[in-house]
């Protein structure tokens, strides 16, 4: 039995050399960890436990029948993240590429099926070629297996990628289907036809980095949320995110002891919307003020940033906090911030996360470049999203919320459950000047000194609407409250809502303006 002990160890010694010493020290030639150091970083030390080591590919094809490596190119089981049940495979570059066989997607297919069941997490780690080649349908059969498994967990348990390398073709639907997506800076690209492709069907001359890098994907496009500088940095911040989402939809998020008192006073904030109401703060100034210890985790930050969306704590209990940023377009909502808001407000409802809201938004940004996109559509669907969320809602109005914004940004009638608002907002159809020149245009076609009329009825109306008091009297805002005391007042109000029942009608499922 001894030799037979022997024999194991080494038979494993080797499958876990994946594609072989050579291809593993040309991957690091590369700079790049191999799968299974990826997982030894993101993974609690020694908690690894791996499956279908042995597991090979079935393909006769193309000289397959005698190139078999075990494992057959990716790397899965369970671990655990502080302590903390996670799902996870990890793609081997070493072996084909990365590429995607039936056996592979088997392997990638069995750690998600045990995730839905057993509620955990499930974390890939994608760094590959694509659909093998040499097995043509059999791979595609698999992506589609894998495909299907995402949709049917998305919201049960959180769903994470992270992208190290290649990943293209069919290979992106996966990543795209999972709640959020990390990809190294300068090392991993996404897209779904190649550069070479491109130029043949468009003559476009473009890299694999312009056409679907880092950069790319988390400013113009928002298909990945985190771009990261290097691949340790990326492991990290999986394992940050982590530690704010609970394991599964029926679990309450994980709460940590904090030294932050609850009560802290932060007179900064009394002071930090300026006099003139066309200068702008910086919102993520006042987020930081408020969460626990200053510790936010943005997501998204570079693209639609006229919306800050992100993961805090609050008297030590995650929260997803969504505010509108003055100094970027002076907080409009525009298509890609709403389609930003509407998905991160959908993931808070899955996952249990209370809202809060933080309000600065002169409207939705004008013009035809945004009407033609559709931002009726896009808008909607940050208004859809508010309105079936279901988890505590409370918002914070720190200066402007006019018009139809105002009534998207988890207003009292989207079902907002507390609503406060600093002396400092403003709550109305429109601002004062444009307001006074529509409703006073008659008059001042007529008057003797126009400009000194519509600054007069300006005054008038900034008295009359430029105010919470209007909003406060009709019982939309439940408070006015000082700016230094918004940490305390939003904790006491998710404390008060900690056991908040809520549901919608019964339905198949809503049909939100995709
Ligand atoms: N199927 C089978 N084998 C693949 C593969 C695939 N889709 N992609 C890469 N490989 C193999 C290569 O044959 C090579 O094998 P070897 O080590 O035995 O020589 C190994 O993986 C490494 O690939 P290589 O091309 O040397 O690496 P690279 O870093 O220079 O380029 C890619 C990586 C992914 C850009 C390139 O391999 C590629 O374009 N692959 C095809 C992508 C594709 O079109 N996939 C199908 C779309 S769904």
């Amino acid at each position: 039995p001894l030799q037979r002990l022997q024999e194991l160890a080494e038979l494993k010694q080797t499958a876990r050399l994946g594609g072989g010493a050579d291809r593993i020290a040309k991957h690091k030639a590369k700079g790049r960890l191999t799968a299974r150091e990826r997982l030894a970083v993101l993974l609690d030390e020694g908690s690894f436990e791996e499956f279908d080591l042995f597991k090979e590919h079935r393909c006769g094809d193309f000289g397959m029948g005698d190139k078999h490596f075990a494992g057959d190119g990716v790397v899965t089981g369970y671990g655990t993240i502080e302590g903390r049940l996670v799902y996870v495979f990890s793609q081997d570059f070493t072996v084909f590429g990365g590429s995607l066989s039936e056996t592979f997607a088997e392997k990638i297919c069995k750690v998600m099926d045990m995730a839905l069941k057993n509620g955990a997490p499930v974390i890939g780690l994608n760094d590959s070629g694509g659909a093998r080649i040499q097995e043509g349908i059999e791979s595609l059969a698999g992506y589609t297996d894998i495909f299907l498994r995402n949709v049917l967990t998305s919201g049960v348990v959180p769903q994470i990628s992270a992208i190290f390398g290649p990943c293209a073709g069919g290979a992106v639907y996966s990543p795209a289907l999972t709640d959020f997506t990390f990809m190294v800076e300068g090392q991993s690209n996404m897209f779904l036809t190649g550069p070479k492709v491109v130029k043949t069907v468009t003559h476009e001359d473009v890299t694999t980095e312009d056409l679907g890098g880092a950069a790319v994907h988390t400013t113009r496009s928002g298909v990945a949320h985190f771009a990261c500088p290097d691949e340790l940095t990326t492991l990290e911040q999986i394992k940050r995110l982590v530690a704010f989402l609970p394991s599964n939809h029926l679990e309450m998020p994980p709460q940590r002891a904090t030294q932050d008192p609850p009560d802290r006073y932060d007179a900064g904030l009394d002071a930090i919307v300026p006099e003139n109401p066309n200068h702008p703060y910086d919102i993520t100034a006042v987020i930081g003020a408020i969460v626990d210890n200053g510790d936010f985790m943005e997501s998204q930050a570079g693209f639609g940033p006229s919306l800050v969306t992100g993961f805090a704590r609050m008297g030590g209990k995650p929260v997803g906090i969504v505010a509108n940023q003055p100094t970027h377009l002076a907080g409009v909502l525009d298509c890609d911030s709403s389609i930003k808001g509407a998905r991160f407000v959908r993931f808070c409802d899955c996952f249990n996360l209370p809202l809060i809201t933080l309000v600065d938004v002169p409207g939705f940004l004008p013009g035809t470049a945004q009407e033609h996109r559709g931002i009726i559509r896009e808008g909607a669907k940050m208004l859809y999203a508010y309105a079936e969320a279901t988890v505590p809602k409370v918002t914070v109005i720190t200066r402007k919320a006019y018009g139809g914004a105002y009534c998207v940004m988890s207003s009292k009638h989207l079902r907002g459950d507390i609503n406060y608002a600093w002396p400092t907002a403003e709550i109305a159809v429109m601002g004062a000047r444009g307001a006074v020149e529509i409703l006073h245009a008659r008059e001042a076609a007529k008057a003797e000194d126009p400009k000194a009329l519509l600054a007069e009825k300006e005054k008038d109306y900034n008295e009359r609407f430029t105010t919470p008091l209007v909003a406060a009297r009709r019982g939309y805002i439940d408070d006015i409250i000082t700016p230094g005391r918004t940490r305390l007042r939003v904790i006491k109000a998710l404390t008060m809502l900690e056991n908040k029942q809520d549901s919608n009608p019964r339905k198949k499922h809503g049909n939100m303006p995709l």
